[in-house]
């Protein structure tokens, strides 16, 4: 074994439902050029009824662990921005879910898009204490912001599930990151909020400061020079913030970066729209699926969550994602078209605690959300 750390195997999931971005302009009475070139989206996923992080989370984690089994997991951490409870970890309801065994430690973590960075750090520590051990960490999230809000047609939703190991096959993560954090209101979501307050462009300057303050710790820290990154994949609200994002890394080295890596892991992210914590993996999802060359490469990951903490990790890419974007593009396009006036009555839809009520049967995934029962959230198999 060479002492390497990193994600072994990697898996997308999303919602049934799909919202056309050229829809949502014309009925807020938009040009459709805004949202598809000014932000770079062109769908968004929306839940259905019977659907959440924990559905999407577990749908992908299921899909990984009939490839790569479950052996030798006794760590599950679920990053999310979205939570659905104050004290219950959405990974214990994704342990039950996933028939995991009971020698497994489950655990939420948040800082907005950041967690699942920061869950996949404190995975490669518990492997370099143990290698024989794995983490499965899920990363899993709906982007919702209020109608006829800045933030609407930067909504989304989207799970990633990741198998951390030692020796692993798809990406091995150098020892050495650049990370960032200040304490900043650029984004945020109260307790009894459904819907995240967002400072557009405060949020938009914050990310890019993380992005270089990263960046300089990485060099100050001996991490990979520039030459030495073949592409950066970056944490995408919307699949323009990389583009720009890109464009103030280069001027702040004083050197041209290559545009093309940007298009290539865009590619699901406009189709998906935001998914927080998930939103990085996914766009590294697509980069790796789209671009063979890269094997035997560098890449970096730019993971921003706002409030704000950044990290710029570097990481040797083992292999490509053998069949995964066979496996996106059929996801994508098995999502159902909602409506605007449907989606704006769903987007309206929250179930209290205190109330007991059961949800439509609607999902397609293996997973659902039944409803409240006894003022606890109740989920099971579709069978
Ligand atoms: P806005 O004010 O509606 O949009 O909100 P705008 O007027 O700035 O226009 C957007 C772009 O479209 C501009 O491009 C326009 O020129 C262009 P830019 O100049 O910036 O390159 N445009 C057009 N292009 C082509 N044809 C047209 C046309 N019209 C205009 N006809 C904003 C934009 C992003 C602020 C809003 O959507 C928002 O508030 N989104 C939510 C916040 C967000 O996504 N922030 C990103 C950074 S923070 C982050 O990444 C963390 C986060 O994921 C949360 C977490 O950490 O958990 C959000």
């Amino acid at each position: 074994m060479s002492g390497a750390i990193g994600i072994h195997d990697l898996e997308i999931a999303t919602t049934h439902h799909v919202i056309d971005l050229a829809d949502l302009a014309a009925a807020r009475g938009v040009d459709a050029d805004k949202f598809r070139i000014g932000l770079g989206q062109d769908r968004m996923s929306f839940p259905a009824p019977d659907e959440d992080i924990v559905t999407m989370g577990a749908a992908a984690a299921k899909a990984l662990l009939e490839r790569t089994g479950a052996d030798g997991i006794r760590t599950l951490m679920f990053a999310t921005e979205s939570g659905i409870d104050q004290s219950k970890s959405a990974a214990a309801f994704a342990h039950g879910l996933l028939g995991l065994p009971a020698q497994v430690r489950a655990v939420e973590l948040k800082q907005a898009c950041y967690a699942g960075t920061a869950a996949l750090q404190a995975a490669i520590g518990i492997v370099a204490r143990n290698p024989q051990e794995r983490v499965l960490v899920i990363a899993s999230d709906v982007a919702r912001y209020a109608l006829h809000s800045p933030g609407e047609p930067t909504q989304g939703a989207a799970a990633v599930a990741m198998l951390v190991a030692a020796d692993p096959a798809l990406l091995e993560i150098d020892p050495v990151s650049g990370v960032f954090t200040a304490d900043v209101d650029d984004f945020w979501r109260p307790n009894d909020s459904s819907v995240a307050l967002v400072d557009g462009k405060l949020s938009m300057s914050a990310y890019v400061d993380a992005l270089l303050g990263a960046w300089d710790d990485l060099q100050a820290r001996g991490g990979a020079r520039p030459d030495e990154i073949a592409a950066i994949a970056y944490h995408q609200p919307f699949t323009k913030m990389a583009v720009k994002a890109q464009r103030r890394l280069a001027a702040h080295l004083g050197t041209a970066l290559d545009d093309e890596p940007l298009t290539t892991m865009s590619v699901y992210n406009r189709g998906l729209g935001n998914s927080y914590t998930a939103s990085l993996y996914v766009a590294l999802a697509a980069l790796l699926d789209g671009d063979a060359s890269l094997v035997g490469r560098r890449v970096g990951l730019f993971s921003y969550g706002s409030g704000s903490v950044g990290e710029l990790l570097t990481a040797l890419v083992r292999s490509a994602g053998a069949g995964r974007a066979e496996r996106v593009q059929r996801m994508l396009d098995a999502r159902v078209g909602l409506g605007i006036a449907e989606y704006e009555r769903l987007h309206a839809v929250s179930y209290p605690s205190d109330t007991d009520a059961e949800t439509p049967r609607v999902t397609a995934g293996p997973f659902r959300f039944a409803g409240i029962r006894g003022g606890a959230r109740v989920y099971e198999p579709v069978g």
